[in-house]
């Protein structure tokens, strides 16, 4: 079985402004072993792809988002999403892994609850060059509230396995449906 089995060349991919940290360096030549990777990296990965996410081919389609994942490694997966305006991706956590998402062009609105206290954590706008983390306790919403289309990055340690989506009740966030990483993604 491959250790390591990008969907594009790697090196097209992944720029960086300074040396990779010795994490990253592992996670793009691992050794075989599956391991969670640092938030810090994890960051750095995301804006290393954005410089390339433009030229991602996006086969995957649904109304109004386009995208692919781009890589796949024993410890972390990567993906490049199109959204329209109006596209929205409704409450949801990512099954365990801690993400990292970087938006290239345009901006996305997210809001996040705390799955442990069940907390409203806000909403925040997410601008072409900023990179926010997703913890495995945290659920959140993305949206394209802008006139124009917005490009992301999202990059998932231990890969995404699928996702649980959430409605928000009266008690809190109540769990009503669940994709597998082979019908979704993001
Ligand atoms: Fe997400």
């Amino acid at each position: 079985m491959p250790v390591f089995a990008p969907t594009r060349s790697l090196s097209s991919l992944v720029r960086f402004d300074s040396a990779p940290s010795p994490h990253v360096a592992k996670a793009l030549h691992p050794a075989g072993a599956t391991f969670r990777i640092s938030a810090v990296d994890l960051d750095a990965i995301a804006a290393g792809l954005a410089a390339s996410a433009r030229a991602m081919p996006l086969d995957q389609h649904e109304p109004t988002r386009r995208y692919t994942r781009v890589l796949a490694t024993p410890s972390y997966d990567a993906w490049v999403i199109a959204w329209s305006p109006s596209a929205e991706l409704d409450v949801h956590d990512h099954a365990g892994s801690t993400a990292a998402v970087h938006v290239v062009e345009g901006e996305l609105v997210e809001r996040r609850t705390d799955l442990v206290t069940g907390r409203s954590l806000g909403l925040r706008t997410v601008r072409a060059g900023e990179t926010i983390r997703v913890a495995p306790t945290i659920a959140h919403g993305v949206a394209n509230c802008g006139p124009g289309d917005a490009l992301s990055v999202h990059v998932y340690s231990p890969p995404l396995t699928g996702m649980t989506f959430y409605e928000q009740t009266a008690t809190g966030l109540e769990a009503i449906s669940v994709r597998s990483n082979s019908a979704v993604m993001r």
